[in-house]
């Protein structure tokens, strides 16, 4: 079942024009089975393995340049496959409801690989500015200087 959900993965990305100049080059037979061992060693991380692994992931398709949208679009895609393919399992309990945590998570760890860069471009840009305060955060006894932002 999950052999033939990662198939049609594999085939739409392969046929998703958008991402054509992505996937130039690259040894697909390779990708096919790095993307399918790492799915399944996946299942065996714990939290902080997990979160880790698809945090890197997400950093690596943001440096090869793949924009947010088609990554994560994958990743919806790849649930609805999987979903679809539960159909040839006899007793499916729990599983839909551990696949839509699974790829909720791998989402989520994979957003922080994506945001990661961008939030230290800020802190260059914090760092550039001087963390120079402006407005009404200078203000003595003003919402910083008083403890609480909020
Ligand atoms: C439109 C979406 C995507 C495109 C175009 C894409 C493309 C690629 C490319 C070009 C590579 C490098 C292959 C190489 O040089 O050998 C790669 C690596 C990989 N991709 Fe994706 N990918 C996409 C989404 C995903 C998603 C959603 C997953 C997770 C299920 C994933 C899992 C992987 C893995 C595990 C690797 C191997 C990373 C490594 O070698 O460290 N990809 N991908």
């Amino acid at each position: 079942m999950l052999h033939r959900a990662f198939d049609r993965f594999y085939e739409d990305l392969i046929k998703n024009a958008c991402v054509e100049e992505f996937l130039k080059g690259v040894d697909l037979v390779r990708l096919k089975q790095s993307q399918l061992s790492s799915f399944l060693e996946a299942d065996y991380d714990d939290d902080e393995a997990f979160f880790a692994r698809f945090k890197q992931l997400g950093l690596f398709h943001f440096k090869m340049g793949l924009p947010y949208v088609e990554y994560r679009g994958a990743f919806d895609r790849l649930y609805a496959f999987l979903i679809d393919e539960l159909e040839e399992v006899n007793d499916i309990t729990g599983l839909p409801d551990a696949i839509e945590l699974y790829i909720r998570r791998a989402i989520n760890a994979s957003a922080a690989g994506y945001l990661e860069p961008n939030l230290d471009n800020d802190q260059k840009t914090l760092e550039r500015q001087n963390y120079t305060p402006s407005g009404a955060l200078r203000q003595e006894g003003g919402a910083i200087a008083g403890g609480s932002f909020f």
